[in-house]
């Protein structure tokens, strides 16, 4: 007689529930009356000595194991909250101190005036740059499906995307663009963003915003704005921005970006058509 897989099995001559039972009673029994045959013993010196250096061994070798692990610390617990992309992987993310520059009154590059000092400050953080190539490889983990934008194989192939941290950056320079103060500068100008017309700038915009609120409130920060004394002769209590981050290792991020950036005139050619089934939304998504 064949048995299927899911066949119940033919029942045991003797069935060993009541020798297991009595197995059980006679462990505990052990573990808590002290049997003298068979309770841990430290009888001689060599075994004691033996015991104590087997325990310290695994003692250390955890330790050590404990401290190697510290050193990739950041990699974990990037890989573990950051969304993968090959940045995790070529980049590596790190985390250092460092304190936010949160004075009222002192202005510095990036919050001046419309005019070219202030633009070529936040261009060099990577505002502007073009897409950068993701390997088919790391096209799946990086959240990025089969039927995407593909670049044709005889120019490499791999997907392009941007990286959304300089996005979110873009925007907020798009922000600044449009700051009421600034507006009439940037719209005079009509470059970049500005050279679309008003009612698509104004999306454009709302956009932006749209997107730094959803990334500030993803990543909400749980530290705290202490405050300080202000005015020796009368004093007032002033919330004190000057705090301390764990901040990622941003200018490695916008160096990579900056070197894997996709050419700068690409033949027409450049993307690979969709294949067949491939989703074509009807409007933007
Ligand atoms: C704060 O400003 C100083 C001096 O300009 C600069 O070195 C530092 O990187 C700034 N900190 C941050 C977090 O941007």
């Amino acid at each position: 007689m064949k048995m299927g897989l899911f066949d119940k099995a033919p029942p045991l001559e003797n069935p060993t529930h009541e020798s297991s039972e009595r197995l059980l009673a006679e462990e505990e029994g052990t573990l808590w009356t002290g049997n003298e045959t068979s309770a841990p013993t430290c009888n001689s010196f060599a075994v004691c000595l033996f015991r104590a250096s087997a325990l310290i061994l695994v003692f250390l070798v955890g330790a050590l194991f404990g401290f190697q692990w510290r050193g990739d610390l950041d990699g974990l617990c990037s890989q573990h909250v950051s969304q993968y992309s090959t940045i995790i992987k070529e980049v590596g993310i790190q985390y250092s101190l460092q304190e936010f520059n949160g004075s009222l009154l002192k202005e510095n590059i990036f919050r001046q005036d419309a005019g070219p000092d202030v633009d070529a400050a936040w261009e060099s953080l990577g505002v502007n740059y073009r897409s950068v190539r993701i390997p088919p490889e790391d096209a799946e983990q990086s959240g990025l499906a089969a039927d995407q934008v593909k670049i044709n194989a005889k120019y490499g192939g791999g997907f392009p995307a941007n990286v959304e941290g300089l996005h979110h950056l873009h925007c907020l320079n798009l922000l600044r663009q449009s700051l009421y103060y600034n507006y009439d500068y940037y719209h005079a100008k009509g470059e970049g963003p500005f050279t679309n017309n008003d009612y698509i700038v104004r999306l454009h915009v709302s956009h932006c915003l749209d997107i730094i609120r959803q990334e500030l409130m993803c990543s909400v920060d749980s530290g705290v704005l202490g405050q300080v004394w202000i005015y020796p002769e009368n004093p007032e209590p002033y919330v004190d921005f000057n705090t301390k981050h764990r901040c990622k290792n941003f200018d490695a991020v916008r160096r990579w970006a900056e070197k894997n950036q996709l050419p700068q005139d690409p033949p027409a050619d450049f993307l690979q058509p969709p294949s067949e089934g491939d989703r074509i939304y009807s409007r933007m998504p």
